[in-house]
């Protein structure tokens, strides 16, 4: 099989992340070469502008501003490590992508899913992946394992998780739409449970999108 490309989408503290390093586990003991990467970020410049980007009051950047600097990292990363990546049969798996730009900038900060489209159609010339899972999840529950984690960890809450609960209920539903739009590329992930269940959910997705992999994947 040829390399694939997969993104992890959705709201905050849903648990992409810890699920995609999974993914990337399971799908290595299968003897596939992963890329497990992010946005924005994943190549040196990316991660640069990710500083830019998440770091900063709410009102640092307008809406356009900050599309335009999501895909200025994003085209450095599918450039430099993700094209390369697929191009030699690896499979890549990012933990968000093109529609974090679509929810965050274009549903939920007025610039209009269409402006965003726009944008994207002439950057990233018909590029994008091949399967998108979006970790859906009640708004509340996961504000909270973010206010959480961020305990926990000490860590500094980004511009986006400050965000307040409507903005995050829109971004909800935007992914549902996506997911809605695109029902082809896009399944939705029910992210409330533990994380083997979670990660079987995934497993189930991927098997019915790659059927080679029928009775061959079991949790990492
Ligand atoms: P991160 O801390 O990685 O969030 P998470 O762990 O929830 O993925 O921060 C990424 C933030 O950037 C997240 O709030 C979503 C936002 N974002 C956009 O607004 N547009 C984009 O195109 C991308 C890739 C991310």
């Amino acid at each position: 099989m040829s390399g694939q490309f997969i993104t992890f989408e959705g709201g905050e503290g849903a648990g992409k992340t810890t699920q995609a390093k999974m993914l990337a586990d399971t799908l290595e003991a299968q003897g596939v070469e992963v890329i497990l990467t992010r946005e924005p970020g994943g190549t040196f410049g990316a991660e640069s502008i990710r500083k830019l980007v998440l770091e900063g009051t709410d009102d640092r950047w307008s809406g356009m501003t900050e599309l335009l600097l999501m895909y200025a990292a994003r085209l450095d990363h599918v450039e430099k490590l993700i094209k390369p990546a697929l191009e030699r049969g690896a499979w890549v798996v990012s933990d968000r992508f093109s529609d974090s730009s679509l929810a965050y900038q274009g549903y939920a900060r007025d610039l209009g899913p269409d402006r965003v489209r726009a944008v994207h159609d002439v950057v990233m010339e018909g590029f994008g992946p091949d399967l998108t899972l979006v970790f859906d999840m009640d708004v509340y529950l996961s504000l909270k394992r973010v206010e959480t984690r961020a305990a926990q960890d000490d860590a500094d809450l980004t511009r986006f998780d400050k965000a307040g609960q409507a903005f995050h209920t829109t971004i909800r539903d935007a992914f549902l739409d996506i997911a809605e739009k695109e029902p082809q590329r896009v399944k939705i992930i029910d992210a409330d449970g533990s994380r083997q269940a979670v990660h079987a959910r995934i497993l189930n997705a991927l098997t019915a999108r790659y059927p080679e992999f029928a009775g061959k994947l079991s949790a990492a």
